[in-house]
């Protein structure tokens, strides 16, 4: 049986990438990080594992983080997404957040790099938004900003793994710009 879709297994999409809109027209089995890598070229968005274990391919959607490979584009029709060609918002500098990684020398490949960083990006939102995180203080009072010491970095960077072990400087590079 042939994989390639039949026209009624194709929709059109509008994804807002980076504040720039794009209508495609997608087979519904495609994820977000291979129309981000393939259709767009935006390859700093990077594929590990491909199943969701190393978070690599972290983007934001909507201004969460989530695991690029596991979304169906079509799924995302209306929404915005940032990766980390975006973070500047079309800006020349770095993003707070990549000039404390190259600071802090918070990368040995690199490769897992783009996802630690936008994951980062999500994190400090959630964290500002009171949202806990498992090692948060169930006493804290709810709804307020939650400090992020390195517990709390460590446990919600938990799921972009470095390979090379760069994660005491990871740590170091988000705790600068808190
Ligand atoms: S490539 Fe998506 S989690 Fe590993
Ligand atoms: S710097 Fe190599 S995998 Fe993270």
């Amino acid at each position: 049986m042939s994989s390639e879709p039949t026209p009624e297994h194709r929709s059109d999409t509008v994804l807002t990438v980076n504040g720039k809109p794009h209508t495609l027209r997608l087979d519904h089995r495609r994820v977000l990080l291979d129309v981000l890598r393939e259709d767009l070229g935006l390859t700093g968005t990077k594929k590990g594992c491909d199943h969701g274990q190393c978070g690599a391919c972290t983007v934001l959607v909507d201004g969460r983080r989530v695991n690029g490979c596991l979304l169906l584009a079509v799924s995302l029709d209306g929404c915005d997404v940032i990766t980390v060609e975006g973070l500047t918002d079309g800006g020349d500098g770095l993003h707070p957040l990549q000039q404390a990684f190259l600071d802090r020398d918070a990368f040995q490949c690199g490769y897992c790099t783009p996802g630690q960083i936008c994951s980062a990006v999500g994190v400090l939102a959630e964290a500002g938004a009171g949202h806990p995180s498992h090692v948060t203080d169930p006493a804290a009072p709810s709804g307020r900003p939650v400090p992020l010491d390195e517990a709390e970095i460590r446990e919600r960077l938990s799921g972009n793994l470095c390979r090379c072990g760069a994660y005491p400087h990871i740590v170091e590079a988000v705790r600068d710009v808190i």
